[in-house]
């Protein structure tokens, strides 16, 4: 039987896990706590930890799992920034869920947007208490406008698809453009200056962390949207509030936040929040932040889960080779040399 620790279980996980799970050989030890340095003993007994994008996966928990015997790390998300992956090599195996549903997210952001613009947040209280007034509510047709897409890889080449189908036009970045996408790429700055809608579709990295700063906000046009369903460390969220105060800013539209990881996901109704950075964004009237909830339908719970069994069952087999192996044995896991009929270590 293989054991593995559950970390940060929430009641729409275990459906979908227990029955996938069902009759494969795995023992699944559910626990609500995340993973972090206080709970890692939590793992003693285990082959495998299943974790999500909020747990903490550093060098010291690392070691502390590989001590353990742990020699398994499933995430159960696509984003692995909270996974020290560099540690990790040599000691723990390290596998993610690469795609299962980039629709979920993609369609998550065009719902923001559209929920932004045409302000069918505040219809929806407006009308839940007869108020049928539309002074404020006026929007803008997106037909015609131009969309800079930051990154292009699955989610972002399906909003794109979205964005056509809207009649935008769409500009892109990346750091490695797809080949004959028929996408056209512009470097960053000219993104900035001729987008009247941004969003954000890569991952969080060192060098992208905080790539929505002053100096990037200072070349937006006025009124933009900036849409974030990727990774709120993207956006250094001090610099968004002041151009939202100064008006530079149109809207945003959060799923993520860089420091998410002790307030998403939980009811926190009723207590006072302590981050005063997020209690300003939500305050104001031009914002929209929803709780990492882009990825959350059915058909996308389903694949999570179906994936890391399959991921689980596949590096404890014999040969241990799983073709969703995060590594660092080419220096850099997304430009990844390996086979993928290889094992990483
Ligand atoms: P992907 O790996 O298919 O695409 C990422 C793209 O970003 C690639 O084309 C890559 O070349 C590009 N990129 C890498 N470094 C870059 C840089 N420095 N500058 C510009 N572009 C760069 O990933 P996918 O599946 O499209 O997911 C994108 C991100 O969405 C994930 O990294 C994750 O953080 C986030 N995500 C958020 C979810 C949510 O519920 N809010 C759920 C799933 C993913």
């Amino acid at each position: 039987m293989i054991k593995v620790a559950f970390f940060d279980t929430k009641a729409y996980d275990r459906p979908s896990f227990e029955h996938y799970g069902s009759g494969q050989g795995i023992e699944f030890r559910f626990l609500e706590t995340k993973l972090n340095e206080d709970t890692v003993q939590l793992a003693k007994g285990c082959d495998a930890v299943c974790v999500f994008v909020n747990d903490t996966v550093n060098a010291s928990v690392i070691d502390q799992l590989y001590a353990y015997g742990v020699r398994l790390i499933a995430l159960r998300s696509a984003g692995y920034n909270n996974v020290d992956v560099r540690s990790a090599f040599g000691k723990i195996h390290v596998v993610h869920v690469p795609a299962y549903s980039p629709y979920s997210v993609a369609e998550h952001t065009m719902a923001l947007l559209l929920t932004s613009v045409r302000r069918i947040h505040k219809a929806y209280n407006r009308t839940r208490e007869f108020n049928f007034s539309l002074n404020g509510l006026t929007g803008f047709d997106l037909h015609g406008k131009t969309v800079g897409v930051i990154g292009t890889g699955k989610i972002g080449q399906i909003f794109i698809g979205i964005c056509r189908g809207f009649g935008m036009n769409v500009i892109a970045y990346d750091r490695f453009p797809a080949k004959d996408s028929g996408i056209e790429y512009v470097p960053l700055d000219e993104l900035f200056s001729r987008s009247d809608v941004i969003s954000l579709h890569c991952p969080l990295t060192s060098e992208t962390r905080h790539m929505i700063d002053s100096s990037a906000i200072g070349k937006m046009k006025k009124g933009v949207v900036i849409l974030n369903t990727s990774r709120g460390g993207l956006i250094d969220a001090e610099a968004l509030l002041e151009g939202i105060k100064e008006r530079k800013i149109g809207a945003a539209c959060l799923d993520v936040y860089e420091e998410e990881a002790d307030i998403f996901f939980e009811d926190r109704s009723g207590h006072i929040l302590g981050d005063d950075l997020l209690s300003r964004l939500i305050s104001m009237p031009n914002v929209i932040v929803t709780s990492h909830q882009a990825f959350l339908t059915e058909e996308a719970l389903n694949n999570i889960a179906q994936t890391t069994v399959s991921n689980i069952l596949s590096c404890f087999e014999k040969d241990g080779i799983c073709d969703n192996e995060l590594c660092y044995r080419c220096g850099s896991i997304e430009q990844c040399q390996k086979s993928r009929k290889e094992k990483c270590f």
